[in-house]
């Protein structure tokens, strides 16, 4: 049996009940967070709360009353769904109204829902395979404040859906001929020993896992440089990654079915940041 948690108690996730007026249903009016936990553990937790933090604040939804309790809130999510490694969303909304109106009422209070399931992921067992999707090429369809974890995805599904038609998981996203991000993940591109990722705008997310390989790739001399990227250099590209808390680490094997990545996985740069990064959790 799984559990879901919403506003103020656990529910099985089969009973979990909202109701249409929520302005989460009408409008798409909140935002979320998507935390890995392995072993129990949620990984980067103060980075994902101080980003789901800084996404109320931008769209000025007050925290939820839980607040100050949601890391217990979460650990007894973890316990009662207790599945070894886990994946936990959150989502805030600005509540439930009695009428549907554009305007929101200030004294509205947030909608807080908590739910985990179990992550499946062969990155950390000691014989993975190498993390390989392939993906297409998109001008970016999506609204300018994507650096709002919003809840809002509408134009990142109609992309999925229509690129899931052609067997593809992810798109590399432009506007203006400039690489943005991808659909559900931060890009990174390497060109030789350089690793170059687009730099943080209201077009992308700030990335914690992005944010968290800059960091681990820098500590170990790696040569990393945070820049825009016009979308005609991704011929020159040796290697394409899209990082997120989900998949981690995944490299691009073919975009629109040319192949892009010709050398063993176990040359890759891609490979070398995976084995950091199972190193700094495996321990
Ligand atoms: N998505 N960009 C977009 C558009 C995303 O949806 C995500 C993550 C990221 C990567 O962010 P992070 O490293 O903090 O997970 C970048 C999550 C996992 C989701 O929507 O399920």
């Amino acid at each position: 049996m799984s559990w879901a948690y919403l506003n103020n108690a656990f529910h099985k996730k089969e009973e979990v009940r909202i109701s249409p007026y929520d302005r989460g249903f009408l409008f798409g009016d909140g935002v979320y967070e998507v935390i890995p936990s392995y072993a129990g553990k949620p990984f980067l937790y103060e980075e994902h709360i101080s980003r789901l933090s800084k996404s109320l604040n931008e769209v000025s939804i007050n925290k939820p009353e839980q607040w100050e309790h949601l890391k217990s809130i979460i650990e007894d999510l973890l316990k009662k769904n207790n599945f070894f490694n886990q994946i936990i969303y959150i989502q805030v909304t600005r509540g439930q109204e009695g009428i549907r109106s554009h305007t929101p009422d200030k004294l509205t209070s947030p909608t807080l829902f908590v739910e985990s399931s179990e992550l499946v992921t062969d990155l950390l067992l000691t014989s993975y395979k190498p993390p390989y999707i392939n993906v297409g090429i998109e001008e970016d369809p999506r609204w300018s404040r994507c650096d709002i974890k919003a809840i809002t995805l509408l134009g990142n599904v109609m992309t999925l859906d229509n690129m899931s038609d052609s067997g593809l998981e992810e798109v590399i996203f432009y506007k203006d001929g400039i690489i943005t991000e991808g659909a559900k993940a931060n890009i990174f591109l390497i060109f030789g020993e350089k690793i170059v990722t687009p730099p943080v705008s209201k077009n992308i997310l700030s990335g914690i896992t992005r944010n968290y390989f800059i960091n681990l790739l820098s500590q170990n001399n790696f040569n990393i440089e945070e820049r825009e990227v016009s979308i005609n250099e991704i011929e020159e590209a040796d290697e394409i990654w899209f990082t997120s808390s989900g998949k981690v680490l995944q490299m691009v094997q073919r975009i629109n079915n040319k192949t892009l990545l010709e050398k063993d996985f176990k040359n890759t740069i891609g490979h070398k940041a995976i084995e950091l990064f199972r190193q700094d959790v495996l321990v």
